[in-house]
């Protein structure tokens, strides 16, 4: 049984196709959204859709590219001619680059940059128009941003990627600000996740090794751990059901906030 009801809700989940994007948009429809996945793995992102409508619940795909501006607006217009209206954004889409300072590439940085933090402000940019009042899409919504542990603590070799997510977490606490003084009605939160065994997180592991850091990926695995006060790695669903919370009206009188879904490593 869900635990929270977003029956009526329509939602549009970026980097849907798999991983955290692909668990946070099962959840949301588990608790009664429509949901549209965009991403730029478009025969994945139409699987994983079609896979997940299987339980009755409405599912679409739309081809997203983050950084463009143009594939924003087209996937706004999508999924409000689609499911009917737009209310829910959780901007998920991200990569991860690992390097040591030492070796910084700005070719790198710069991408991650595009795709973490433009991606992100882009996508509020156009949450914001269409579901602020008047805007066309039924007025009123929630955002939600996927940061990072990074964000909160230092972690070796990710230096650009931790960069990146502390802007997302800064230009969240500036988006609930700006949505709740000019009356957008649009609640805009983040969450932290610590590392969760996706392709990211696990080649995350491996980079770790290849830096020298660990002399293994169990070993890189282990030590996350062990900095992990419930002692394990995340799963996608700790992220996908806090994710859910926020955009349901149980968070209704939360806004601007971060919360740390990582077993109390960031702490
Ligand atoms: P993943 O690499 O498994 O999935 C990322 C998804 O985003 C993929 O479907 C990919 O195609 C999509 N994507 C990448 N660039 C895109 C773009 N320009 N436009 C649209 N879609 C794009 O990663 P994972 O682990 O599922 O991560 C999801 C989010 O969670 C990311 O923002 C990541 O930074 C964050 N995160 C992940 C952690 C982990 O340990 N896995 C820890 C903390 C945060």
């Amino acid at each position: 049984m869900a635990k929270f009801d977003l029956k009526g809700r329509k939602a549009l989940v970026t980097g849907g196709a798999r991983g955290i994007g692909a668990g946070i948009a099962e959840a949301l429809a588990a608790a009664g959204a429509s949901v549209m996945i965009g991403d730029v793995l478009a025969d994945l992102g139409r699987e994983t859709a079609s896979r997940l409508s299987a339980s009755g619940a409405k599912m679409g795909f739309v081809p997203l590219d983050v950084t463009k501006d143009g594939d924003w607006a087209s996937a706004t217009e999508t999924t409000v001619k689609e499911l009917g209206g737009f209310d829910i954004l959780v901007n998920n889409a991200g990569i991860e680059i690992t390097s040591l300072v030492i070796d910084v590439d700005g070719d790198d940085l710069r991408r991650m940059l595009d795709v973490n933090v433009a991606g992100t402000l882009l996508g509020m940019k156009h949450a914001f128009r269409a579901m602020r009042p008047g805007g066309g899409a039924g007025g009123g919504g929630a955002v939600v941003n996927i940061a990072s542990v990074a964000a909160t603590i230092a972690f070796p070799a990710i230096a650009g990627y931790s960069a990146t997510k502390s802007a997302v977490d800064r230009a969240t606490r500036v988006a609930a600000m700006e949505s709740g003084k000019l009356g957008y009605g649009v609640r805009v939160n983040c969450i932290y996740p610590g590392l969760v065994p996706t392709d990211m997180g696990m080649k995350l592991a491996s980079d770790i090794v290849a830096a020298g850091l660990a002399p293994s990926v169990e070993a890189a695995v282990g030590d996350v751990i062990g900095q992990t006060p419930l002692g394990r790695l995340g799963e996608v669903g700790d992220m996908a059901d806090v994710v859910v919370f926020l955009c349901s009206d149980a968070a209704r009188f939360i806004t601007g906030a971060g919360i740390a879904v990582d077993g109390g490593m960031g702490m």
